[in-house]
C-alpha cells in the first residue's frame, strides 16, 4: 500500500512539474535577447520582400540588428530598406538581387559569391528559401515537382557552404557567437 501510495505521489508530482515547465516554456519565460547573444551584426533573410522572409527581417531590425535582404526584384527591394529606414532608423540595410531558380552551378552563383564577400559581420543566417504548393501532389506537373524539389533542396545547401566560413570566423577571430549550423 505504502509502494502504492509512493508511486502515485511520484507520478502525479512529475506530471504537475512536467507540464507546469512546459507551460512557463511557452507563456511565461521571456524571449532570449538574440541582439545580445549574437553582438549585432548583420542578419541575412533569403526571400525577404514577402511572406516569413519580410517578418523575419523585420524582428530582427526591430531588435537592432543590421540586414541584408536577398530577393529578386530590385524595387521591392528598395520599398521594404525605405520602410525599414523609417521604421527603424539608424540600422544598415544591404540589398542583394538574386534568382534561387537559377542554374545551380559556381558561376550561376557567383554574382551571389561576390556580394556576399563584401559583407563583413554576418551573424545569423535565415536560410528561408524555398517553394511550397499546397496542392494535392496528384495534381502537380512535371514541371513543378521538378522545381520544388529544386528549389527546395539546393539554394539552402549551397548558402550554408557559402556562407559557413564566415560565420565560423567571426566566432574564431571575433570570439562572437554566430547562429551556425553545427
Ligand atoms: N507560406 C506558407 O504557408 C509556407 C508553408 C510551409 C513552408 N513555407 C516556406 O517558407 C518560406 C517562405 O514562404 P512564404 O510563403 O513566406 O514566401 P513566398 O511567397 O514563397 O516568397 C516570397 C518572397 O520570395 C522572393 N522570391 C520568390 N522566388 C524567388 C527566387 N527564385 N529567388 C529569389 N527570391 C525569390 C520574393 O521576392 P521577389 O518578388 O523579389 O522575387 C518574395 O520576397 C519558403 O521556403 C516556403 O517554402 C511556407
Amino acid at each position: 500500500m505504502a509502494a502504492f501510495c509512493l508511486y502515485s505521489a511520484y507520478t502525479v508530482g512529475s506530471t504537475a512539474l512536467s507540464w507546469s515547465w512546459r507551460l512557463f516554456k511557452t507563456f511565461l519565460r521571456p524571449g532570449r535577447n538574440l541582439f545580445k547573444r549574437y553582438q549585432g551584426g548583420y542578419v541575412l533573410v533569403t526571400l525577404a520582400t514577402f511572406g516569413l522572409g519580410l517578418e523575419y527581417a523585420m524582428q530582427f531590425a526591430a531588435k537592432g540588428f543590421n540586414l541584408v535582404l536577398v530577393a529578386r526584384n530590385q524595387e521591392k527591394l528598395d520599398a521594404v530598406k525605405r520602410k525599414f529606414k523609417e521604421e527603424f532608423g539608424d540600422i544598415d540595410i544591404k540589398l542583394i538581387v538574386f534568382d534561387f531558380d537559377k542554374p545551380y552551378t559556381a558561376e550561376g552563383y557567383q554574382p551571389l559569391k561576390d556580394a556576399l564577400d563584401q559583407i563583413e559581420d554576418i551573424s545569423v543566417l535565415i536560410n528561408n528559401v524555398g517553394v511550397f504548393k499546397a496542392d494535392y501532389f496528384k495534381e502537380l506537373d512535371f514541371c513543378m515537382i521538378k522545381t520544388i524539389l529544386k528549389v527546395n533542396l539546393v539554394p539552402q545547401t549551397i548558402m550554408t557552404k557559402l556562407l559557413l566560413a564566415k560565420l565560423l570566423e567571426r566566432s574564431k577571430k571575433q570570439g562572437k557567437r554566430t547562429a551556425k549550423p553545427k
